[in-house]
């Protein structure tokens, strides 16, 4: 059986956590294959809440997760994730951790504060979790993997040629203190102890997990906007977000995806700096922050909010291939009257087009073009299927699932594992 996608189809924070822990009732694997401590997943089960960072959000079921090669690993954070999900009594012993992941040093993430201080109002507004720098490192080929940490030779080694630079930086390009090798280095060891039992030849993990029959979930992590080749350049994350990575964060071939299914709010909402076209104006945009509890998980930023944007996420449907598409947060759209939804983007010399802009000066200064749907004025929550949605709700769904030409398998209607209505194919995906 073929491994699925799950990926964000927006700038993030679109209800991914939620639709995995879902699907993970159903599957036997569950895979991070990009980013790291950057994300933050909140899966609400029976009234408890559960943050993620690193871990797939297969793990509140207790399923075998993989933190995929495409991922940069904060060990201390991990740690503290692991820790704290044993402590409430979830099972974390078959959490599986890619040897071959890059690994947050302190110094990326002291640059990545001091480099968005420095850009002052040129900053990206990342999570200042040390992403982009670790990134960075491994494409440069410096970088400290996961695997390094078990051999204290190699370890210092590689932390002690690190320094020779990073303290460079640190002191005299960022006026930060130095980092010293051998507290580094037992930081490091102590960490190493606790992870030990998790590494794995991940990639030939779910090889042959894939060969056994097993149902795998891919778990993407942010968004397709946020990607760093297809992504609303610089203001993305610094890796491949999109579902074509998933086979690459993991290590299998592409051969072995069967489907990919989308995560979208029913609205748009974005984190940081960046071009936002359908960003609401007004009053409005502070009451859907505050129904639809648009703070973020890691950071606790006010996210941004806006309508509904098509042409952004006709582009998510192209880059990633969707074959469904789970539709999230419908409910917090029954505080409105009228629902407006963005079809086309006019362009500074007066077209429209409803292909997203290839540049990003057309991208930053076109108009969204609305049409204005209306609203249901009722609450979702206990609707039990898709049928009992109020009829202009039901509408809203529809008018997407036309307007994409892909299939809305799935549409939430309250923060809850339960709270998801399924149709079609997403009827299989849940049973
Ligand atoms: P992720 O990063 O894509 O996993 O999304 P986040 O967890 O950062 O943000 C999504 C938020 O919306 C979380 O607090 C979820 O509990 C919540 N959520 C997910 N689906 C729904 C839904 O259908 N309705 C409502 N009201 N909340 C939802
Ligand atoms: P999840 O997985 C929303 C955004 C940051 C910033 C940009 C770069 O929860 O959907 P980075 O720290 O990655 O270098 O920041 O990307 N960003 C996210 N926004 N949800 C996320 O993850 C994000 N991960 C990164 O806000 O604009
Ligand atoms: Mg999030």
């Amino acid at each position: 059986m073929p491994a699925t996608v799950i990926v964000g189809a927006q700038w993030g924070d679109e209800g991914k956590g939620k639709i995995v822990d879902l699907l993970a009732q159903n599957s036997d694997v569950v895979c991070r294959y990009n980013g790291g401590p950057n994300a933050g997943h909140t899966i609400q089960v029976d009234g408890e809440t559960f943050k993620l960072r690193h871990l797939p959000a297969g793990i509140v079921s207790e399923k075998e997760c993989v933190i995929g090669a495409g991922c940069v690993v904060d060990p201390e954070e991990l740690v503290a994730e692991l820790d704290d999900l044993a402590g409430r009594g979830i099972a974390v012993d078959r959490v599986r951790l890619s040897g071959n992941a890059h690994v947050i040093m302190p110094w990326h993430r002291t640059i990545d504060q001091a480099s968005e201080r420095r850009l002052g109002k040129l900053r990206i507004g990342t999570t200042r979790r040390g992403i982009g720098p670790t990134y960075a490192d491994k494409a440069f080929r410096v970088g400290i993997r996961v695997q390094d940490l078990f051999d204290p030779k190699i370890l210092r080694q590689k932390i002690e040629v690190a320094l020779a630079e990073k303290n460079l930086w640190l002191e005299r390009v960022y006026g930060a203190e130095p980092l010293e090798l051998e507290e580094l280095a037992e930081r490091c060891e102590t960490c190493a102890q606790r992870l030990r039992p998790h590494i794995a030849d991940t990639s030939l993990l779910v090889d042959r997990a894939l060969r056994e029959g097993k149902r795998i979930l891919l778990e993407g992590a942010h968004g397709t906007l946020l990607d760093l080749d297809h992504g609303t350049y610089p203001f993305v994350t610094s890796s491949t977000t999109v579902a074509g990575g998933a086979a690459a964060g993991i290590g299998i071939g592409p051969t072995r995806i069967g489907a990919v299914v989308g995560v979208a709010k029913a609205y748009v909402t974005r984190v940081g700096e960046g071009p936002f076209p359908t960003e609401i104006e007004g009053p409005d945009q502070v009451r859907v922050r505050e129904l639809g509890g648009e703070f973020g998980t890691v950071t606790g930023r006010e996210r941004r909010c806006g309508w509904l944007d098509l042409v952004a996420l006709r582009y998510a449907t192209r880059v990633n291939g969707l074959t469904a598409l789970a539709l999230t947060k419908l409910d917090v759209l029954s505080a409105f009257d009228e629902v407006p939804v963005c079809l086309r983007y006019r362009l500074r010399d007066g077209t429209e087009t409803d292909d997203f802009p290839a540049h990003q000066s057309d991208f930053h200064h076109c108009e969204p073009v609305y049409e204005v749907l209306p609203g249901w004025r009722e609450p979702l929550e206990d609707c039990a299927e898709l049928e009992d949605l109020p009829e202009a709700a039901r509408r809203y769904v529809d008018f997407v699932e036309h307007m994409l030409d892909v299939e809305v398998s799935l549409v939430g209607t309250g923060a809850d594992r339960e709270q998801v209505l399924a149709r079609g194919r997403g009827a299989a995906l849940v049973r």
